[in-house]
Formats: structure tokens, C-alpha cells, sequence
């Protein structure tokens, strides 16, 4: 049977890097196209020595609409990931317009031309964030989004919407809306990984540099949550375990039988960990100091969230597989790789 080819935006990217790994690995052809605005050439450097494959790489940017359609008559399609976005939830109040045309413009360009050339499958990187401070936990699929809080979180928001009517109105297109929670680690060569610019916004990377000595010191965001430590709950999912679940979603569209047309999971491991338990289990798995102090919380931040991954479990028969140890092993692994520790 010939191969069928997934394009992957953004696959310079965290996420998007490690997906093309898992996409190889289970016998699809890859095309990776990314602006390379907050990601490097690197990361497909390192996607190319774990696979052994020379995977083609365009740089375009998803908002340059020629551009694009350039490259769906230079290659037969046959999904598309859509990672391509901006990400930090911050910079976006900040700067609202940046991401509203980002996050939008390239996600729309996408799907016009996956109509325009007849491509029929789309998974689109959703997030945790469009539920906001849910008043149950697990969340499943069902909970109520709450209003965005960030205009980040309401471009995932909206390009949900969006993909759900063009799916409704143009027959033979197919999408699937991936909400991750919190992704961390990094693949287990340590040849890919996060590669946060500048001051890292996010948890592990804060961590695994403080670790390292590039930070003096991690501050932790509040210890009088109504938690049983005080500090937030989240549910950190492996990297590599959330890249199998594009490759589950992309069989499952490219499967033949007809499915439902537009579909959501949560792509989380179901359990919640604290702030303060993954900074000590990070310290025991890796044997390394992270220095910490409690400061003021983080405008914004809730107080916990996790998944109810039973509806990727039965469907996508996907499951998180890798510990919160080992991911955080793999976490450490790739800061030593980074600095030149090993
Ligand atoms: P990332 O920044 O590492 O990857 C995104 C990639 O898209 C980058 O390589 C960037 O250069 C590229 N890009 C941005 N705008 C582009 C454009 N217009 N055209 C082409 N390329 C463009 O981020 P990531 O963590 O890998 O996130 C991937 C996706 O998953 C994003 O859509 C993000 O919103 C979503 N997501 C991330 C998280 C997380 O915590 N990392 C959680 C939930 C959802
Ligand atoms: C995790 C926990 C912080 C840094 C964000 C986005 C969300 C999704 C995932 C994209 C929180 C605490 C953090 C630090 C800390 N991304 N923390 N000190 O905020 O859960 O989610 O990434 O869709 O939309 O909002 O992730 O890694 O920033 O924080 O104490 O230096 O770590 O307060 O409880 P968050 P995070």
C-alpha cells in the first residue's frame, strides 16, 4: 500500500519535532514546514538522526497564504498536524494582535487549502486552557469550556470552533481537536527537546535550568491552594506519549470507515501532580538540587486541572504510557545535552 504523507507546521517545534519521530516510526511519510520563529534548524536535524530519514523541510510561514499553497501542490498531502502557533499565554495579553493573527491567519490558511486541494484529514493542537478553572475534576471532554482567559486560550477556542462548522459544512473533510495538558520531557536519545527562548515560562524548563545552574534560584507560584500541599495540581504528559497521540488520530482519520466528522480528546495521563511533588521527585529520579522559594501566586494561574483520558483510551486506544520518573529523567537528560554536561 503506498505510504501516506502527513504534513506537520510547526514540526520545528517541541511537540511537532517529537510527533515527526512517532510518525516515521509508524511508517508514515513526514513533511515538516515551520517559520523557524521560535524553534531552529536543529530540532530537524535531530528528527533526521533518530529516524535514519532525511525528512524534508520547508521553511514557510503559515500566514503567507502563496507560500502555503506552494507547498500543498509541491507534495500529496494526505493530513495535516497543525502545530504552527504562537504559545506563550503571557506575551499574548501583552500582545494580543500577534497571536489573534498567528494562531488564526496560519490555521485558517490551512484548512481553506486542505478544502481548495481536497486533503481530507486535520488534527489541530488544542490545549488544556479552554476549560479554564473547571468546577469538577477530571475534566472530561464534556466539561463546559469556560471563557478564555488569555487571548491565547481563546484562539484555541476558536480555531475549535472553526474546525468543527468547516467540518459540519464541507463534506469529506475530517478533524480531530487534541486538547494537551501540561507536556514535558523530552525524547529518550536526547536528541530533541524543549528549547525554551530566553527566560523559560513554563515549569520543567525552569526546573531542569535551575538544575543546571543557568538560574539561580525557581520560585513556586503559591502554597496556600486548596490543595493538599498548597501548591497547583496539573497533569504532566510525556512528550512522546502526546506524539503517539497524533499518530493514533491520524489513523484513526485515515482508517477508511467513516467516523464522526469532528472529534476532541483530552490527551492527558489522569493523574494530578503538585508543583512541589514534581520539584522533589525531579531532585530524587536525577539526584540534583533545584533550588526553590515560595513566592506570591501567578495572576491567572488555576488551581488544578487534570484529565479524564477514558475517551482517548477506548477511541484512539491511546494511552500515556512512560512515568512521571522517567519523563522527568529524560527532562534532565536534555538540559545536560543542551549545556554540554554529559
Ligand atoms: P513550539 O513553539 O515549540 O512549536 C511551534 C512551532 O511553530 C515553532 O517551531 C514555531 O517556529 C512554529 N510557528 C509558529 N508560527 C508559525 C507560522 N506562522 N508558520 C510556520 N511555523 C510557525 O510550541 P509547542 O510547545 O511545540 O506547541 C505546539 C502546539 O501545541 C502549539 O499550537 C501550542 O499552542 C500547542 N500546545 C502547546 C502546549 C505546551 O505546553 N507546549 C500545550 C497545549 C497546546
Ligand atoms: C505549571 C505550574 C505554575 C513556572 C501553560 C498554559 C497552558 C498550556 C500549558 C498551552 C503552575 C507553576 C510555573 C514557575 C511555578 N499551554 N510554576 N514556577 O500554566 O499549567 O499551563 O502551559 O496551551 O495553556 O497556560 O503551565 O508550566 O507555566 O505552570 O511555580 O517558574 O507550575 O504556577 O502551577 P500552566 P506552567
Amino acid at each position: 500500500m503506498e505510504k501516506q504523507c502527513v504534513l506537520v507546521t510547526g514540526g520545528a517545534g517541541y511537540i511537532g519535532s517529537h510527533t515527526a519521530v512517532e510518525l516515521i516510526a509508524a511508517g508514515y511519510d513526514v513533511v515538516i514546514a515551520d517559520d523557524l520563529s521560535n524553534s531552529d534548524l536543529r530540532a530537524v536535524e535531530g528528527v533526521r538522526r533518530i529516524t535514519g530519514v532525511e525528512v524534508p523541510f520547508e521553511q514557510v510561514d503559515c500566514c503567507d497564504r502563496e507560500a502555503l499553497g506552494r507547498l500543498f501542490r509541491q507534495y500529496r498531502f494526505d493530513s495535516v498536524i497543525h502545530f504552527a502557533a504562537s504559545k506563550a499565554v503571557g506575551e499574548s495579553v501583552h500582545e494580543p494582535l500577534k497571536y489573534y493573527r498567528n494562531n488564526l491567519t496560519s490555521f485558517l490558511n490551512v484548512v481553506e487549502l486542505m478544502r481548495a486541494t481536497g486533503r481530507p484529514n486535520i488534527v489541530f493542537s488544542s490545549s488544556c486552557t479552554v476549560y479554564g478553572e473547571a468546577d469538577a475534576q477530571p475534566v472530561t471532554e464534556r466539561t463546559p469550556r469556560k471563557p478564555a482567559t488569555s487571548p491565547y486560550g481563546n484562539t484555541k477556542q476558536m480555531c475549535e470552533d472553526v474546525l468543527r462548522d468547516a467540518v459540519a459544512a464541507y463534506e469529506g473533510l475530517r478533524g480531530i481537536a487534541l486538547r494537551y495538558f501540561n507536556p514535558i520531557g523530552a525524547h529518550p536519545s536526547a536528541l530533541i527537546g524543549e528549547q525554551p527562548q530566553g527566560m523559560p515560562q513554563n515549569l520543567v524548563p525552569y526546573v531542569t535550568q535551575t538544575a543546571a545552574g543557568i538560574r539561580e534560584c525557581l520560585s513556586i507560584f503559591g502554597d496556600d491552594y486548596p490543595t493538599p500541599d498548597g501548591s497547583n495540581i496539573r497533569d504532566y504528559i510525556d512528550v512522546t506519549d502526546l506524539a503517539r497521540a497524533h499518530v493514533a488520530a491520524i489513523r484513526r482519520m485515515c482508517g477508511g470507515a467513516r467516523r464522526a466528522d469532528y472529534e476532541v480528546f483530552n490527551i492527558g495521563t489522569g493523574r494530578g501532580v503538585s508543583v512541589l511533588e514534581l520539584v522533589r521527585r525531579f531532585e530524587q529520579v536525577n539526584g540534583v538540587k533545584v533550588n526553590h522559594r515560595i513566592v506570591g501566586r501567578r495572576e491567572g494561574d488555576i488551581v488544578a486541572i487534570w484529565a479524564d483520558p477514558t475517551l482517548a483510551n477506548e477511541v484512539l486506544g491511546w494511552r500515556a504510557e512512560r512515568t512521571l520518573d522517567q519523563t522527568l529523567a529524560s527532562a534532565w537528560a536534555w538540559q545536560k545535552h543542551l549545556c554540554g554536561m554529559e
